[in-house]
């Protein structure tokens, strides 16, 4: 009984704490300073854990298709690039500024599977809450996405001559965008 009480206090003081710290206004608000550990760990486990969760059972349509990539590489190149890089470029005012940073999509990573294509169409779908990630499915049909998605599987293997070729928008296209 006296452990149950005295666990009761414990709590109630640690939320009071928690409280009487959010109130106080020192809490590093800036992109400019970064979390600390606790804080990183907290937010990476909950967005892989999220992502992975709401991901699992989506079907990944065939990915490689060449007008997919085209599509794909143009749309990219327009509402991407600029925070996540392209073949050449290796920082941006927004991949400096931001925080969490975006990744450089251009980069090689290992494992080209299926639930990396899931795991990306769903991130570019609805995007990520509290980071620079905005969600693109309000605006874009699931095609467009799967696009994008293709066109990301090719991109670390690109020159900056063939991403200039691939992400070219040709003018009769332009209106659909
Ligand atoms: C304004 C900047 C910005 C723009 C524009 C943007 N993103 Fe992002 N994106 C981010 C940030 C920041 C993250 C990382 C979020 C995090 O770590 O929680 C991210 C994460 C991602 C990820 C997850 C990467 C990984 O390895 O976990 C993918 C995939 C992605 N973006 C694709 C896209 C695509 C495709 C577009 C264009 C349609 C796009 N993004 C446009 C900022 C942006």
């Amino acid at each position: 009984m006296k452990t149950i009480k005295i666990l009761g206090v414990a709590g109630l003081v640690a939320l009071a704490g928690a409280v009487a710290f959010i109130y106080s206004g020192l809490y590093p608000m800036g992109a400019d300073v970064p979390h600390n550990r606790m804080t990183s760990w907290v937010l990476e486990t909950l967005r892989e854990r999220s992502i992975a969760r709401a991901a699992k059972d989506i079907e990944v349509p065939s990915l490689n298709e060449p007008a997919r990539l085209l599509a794909g590489g143009a749309d990219y190149n327009d509402m991407c690039a600029a925070c996540h890089l392209k073949p050449g470029k290796r920082e941006s005012d927004m991949s400096i500024g931001l925080y969490p940073k975006p990744p450089n999509l251009t980069e090689a990573r290992p494992g080209d599977s299926e639930a990396e294509a899931r795991h990306r169409f769903w991130i570019i779908k609805h995007g990520i809450k509290a980071s620079g990630m905005p969600a693109w499915g309000p605006t874009h049909d699931d095609e467009r996405i799967w696009n994008m998605v293709a066109f990301l599987r090719r991109l670390p293997e690109l020159t900056p001559e063939q991403y200039q070729i691939l992400t070219a928008r040709d003018e009769s296209d332009a209106n659909h965008h």
